[in-house]
């Protein structure tokens, strides 16, 4: 099958590296001959490593990026029967690129967008054929992580999201459906993760590296708040709260940080920049973290009670069912468990309990109870 990614980017070589994998022939388009000269390069950089662990013989590897094609014409995508856009996010730029598809490809064929923030109803919007657009969102890196997020919008026929289903399960991925909402389903339901983390910063229960160890040595999780907002990019991480926040109408349970938003200002950007919230680099103090484990408990429950508060907020309002929101945020985000097993371990009394109470001490709405949690809990 010919297929075609637009954007030689992070996303797109990697996505095109995932279909060349499946067996299928790729274009890869960009406007930007540097972009495609990099992309080429990495793709072969990376073979190159794939091929010494002994994932791949040397023939295997040749035939895979013999099957990549990298072209500067858009119209080297004729005759494709699913091609992925993964250009910068702007909605406009993406229209136009729908439009020329939407004129150049077969009317069987899948337009699908890997846009992380924007509607994928403002994306078929004004097409010929709006049916045949779909959200496939792809975690970074595209190769390496399991969950493809599916989302259809208004428009989209369902033996269109049939056929993707399809292809996602034949590219070894994981494949969950989510509504054309904010964040979908992980980038939605993992914001308190980093929020209720800042949140405790703010109100001054531990530092930084407190935080981090609280949430890793008792939660569990793979890696603390503030290491993956550092990991990430401040930049990144702030500018995805803040449109999710915008899109839900400034409900204050996505809320950004005014702390998270000063380290931006100030260029503290992360890793990337040596400064985010810790140090990097040859000689950066260590930050050692207060090893409190009756605080440490308070501050998992704090962030537990709204991940899992937001999991069920979610399914109360038909973003996806409850098996793809745990499946996604174990996919999507490394979570040790999905969100309702975890809420049932710790009991939904004690969740919504620990919700009243931070209602209580604090005012702040970002705290009510989601109605069908606090029906599940009998409370
Ligand atoms: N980076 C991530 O972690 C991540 C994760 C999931 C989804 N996404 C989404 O994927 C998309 C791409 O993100 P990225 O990080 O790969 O961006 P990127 O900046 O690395 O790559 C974008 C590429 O698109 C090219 N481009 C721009 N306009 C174009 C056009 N009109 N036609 C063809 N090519 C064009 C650019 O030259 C560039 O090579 C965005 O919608 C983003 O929201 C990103």
């Amino acid at each position: 099958m010919k297929t075609t990614v637009i954007g030689a980017g992070a996303m797109g070589s990697g996505i095109a590296q995932i279909l060349a994998q499946a067996g299928y022939s790729v274009a890869v388009y960009d406007t930007k001959e540097d972009m495609l000269e990099r992309a080429k390069t990495k793709l072969k950089n990376t073979f190159d490593a794939l091929v010494a662990k002994g994932k791949f013989t040397k023939e295997d590897a040749q035939k895979i990026i013999e099957r990549i094609h990298f072209t500067s014409h858009l119209r080297d995508a004729e005759g494709s029967k699913l091609a992925i856009e993964a250009i910068y996010e702007n909605a406009d730029a993406k229209r136009s690129v729908f439009r020329i598809l939407d004129d150049l490809l077969p009317k069987d064929a899948v337009l699908a967008t890997n846009t992380s923030s924007l509607s994928i109803a403002s994306l078929a919007a004004g097409i010929q054929h709006p049916e045949r657009v779909i959200g496939l969102h792809f975690f970074n890196p595209a190769p390496v992580m399991p969950l493809v997020e599916i989302v259809p919008c208004l428009a989209t026929s369902p033996s269109v999201v049939a056929r993707c289903e399809a292809w996602v399960k034949e590219w070894g991925k994981v494949g969950v459906v989510a509504k054309d909402t904010p964040g979908f389903i992980v980038n939605r339901i993992a914001r308190p993760f980093y929020g209720e983390a800042l949140h405790l910063l703010e109100e001054q229960w531990a530092n930084v590296a407190t935080i981090d160890w609280a949430l890793t040595e008792i939660g569990g999780f793979k890696m603390g708040p503030f290491a993956l907002m550092d990991l990430i990019g401040n930049d990144v991480n702030y500018a995805v709260t803040e449109t999710v926040w915008k899109q839900f109408y400034y409900d204050p349970r996505f809320r950004p940080s005014l702390t998270q938003k000063r380290l931006v200002e100030a260029g503290w950007l992360g890793k990337k920049t040596g400064r985010g919230f810790y140090e990097y680099g040859e000689g950066a103090p260590v930050a050692t973290p207060t090893k409190d484990v009756a605080l440490a408990e308070i501050i998992v429950r704090r962030v537990l009670a709204q991940l899992i508060n937001e999991a069920y907020d979610a399914l109360y309002r038909g973003v996806a069912t409850a098996e793809d929101i745990d499946i996604a945020l174990q996919k999507g985000v490394h979570y040790p468990k999905g969100l309702f097993l975890w809420g049932k371990e710790i009991g939904l009394k004690n969740i919504v309990n620990s919700l009243d109470k931070t209602f209580q001490e604090t005012g702040d709405m970002r705290y009510r109870v989601n109605p069908l949690l606090r029906k599940e809990a009998g409370v």
